[in-house]
């Protein structure tokens, strides 16, 4: 099922609105000159390493949504029209996520956490070959699961950032995060489309969500080498980001929803509170 685009159409405007003035220069909006690895601890090094790694993946993530939702073999008109539209969101994050990756591909460079190109290239397209998939092919769905790794990715780079002494890369998980809040952001509006306009929301779109709440894992937890570990390690620079929280967030998110719509509140209510139980979401 999919929004109407008279619905989507406003959303994605108004994240390219606020996009078009947020850009920020990959190669001057940094301060190189203050690079001062000896900051650094083996485990933020070890961090940098991973994330760019769950970044990267970018033009897997983007294949994905094209598949999902394409133009030229739409089902119908309206159908390509509403995925045109959704192009114009799709190709501004799958931009911005590239930076990303580039970024910091270029700090492990000059960093020296790998101070060779030509081996941290072939590192990198060796996990970026490895094929991906969200798992689920309904919208309402693909969206949830995208607004959570959002969140997770912001959340993680604030946390991490509380604890990093080396300027540049304080300043660049502050670039990063700040990008990984708007997109947040555009997904949320997302889903409270999705629940505002469904006829009857807690039989066509809540329990879709709730499936992926449930369900929600990193990407790449299947395919990176070493994942576990590498993932333990992060979470031990950044203690205070809990594992919990982008759910913790979208159950928030939601239980507002129900106090502004009045026939969203017994139905979503009803499924929040399940899910805080379920998840330990205070
Ligand atoms: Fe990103
Ligand atoms: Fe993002």
């Amino acid at each position: 099922m999919h929004l109407q685009t008279s619905v989507l159409r406003p959303i994605v405007s108004s994240f390219n609105l606020i996009g078009d003035d947020a850009n920020w220069n990959r190669f001057t909006g940094l301060p190189w000159d203050q690079l001062n690895p000896s900051l650094l601890t083996e485990g933020q090094r070890g961090a940098v390493v991973f994330v760019s790694y769950v970044e990267d993946h970018l033009p897997g993530y983007f294949h994905e949504y094209q598949t999902l939702f394409p133009i030229e073999d739409a089902q119908t008109t309206e159908e390509a029209i509403h995925n045109r539209e959704l192009f114009r969101f799709i190709v501004r994050w799958g931009f911005e996520e590239d930076k990303h990756a580039q970024v910091l591909t270029m700090y492990q460079l000059k960093s020296g956490i790998e101070p060779s190109e030509e081996v941290l290239e072939r590192r990198m397209i060796e996990e970026n070959r490895k094929s991906f998939s969200i798992g689920f092919s309904e919208p309402v769905q693909v969206f949830t699961y995208t607004l959570l790794q959002e969140k997770a990715t912001q959340m993680y780079y604030q946390a991490l950032g509380r604890r990093v002494t080396e300027p540049v890369l304080g300043k660049l998980l502050n670039y990063l995060s700040k990008d990984e809040a708007r997109h947040y952001s555009f997904f949320c509006q997302l889903l409270e489309a999705f629940v505002r306009t469904a006829e009857d929301p807690e039989k066509e779109v809540l329990p879709m969500i709730e499936d992926v709440i449930y369900s929600y894992k990193m990407p790449l937890h299947n395919t990176m080498t070493d994942y576990r570990r590498k993932a333990i390690l992060m979470a031990r620079e950044a203690p205070d980001y809990d594992r919990n929280a982008p759910q913790a967030v979208l159950t928030a998110m939601l239980e507002k929803m129900a106090q502004k719509h009045e026939r969203l509140n017994r139905p979503i209510l009803k499924m929040t509170e399940k899910m805080r139980s379920r998840l330990s979401v205070r």
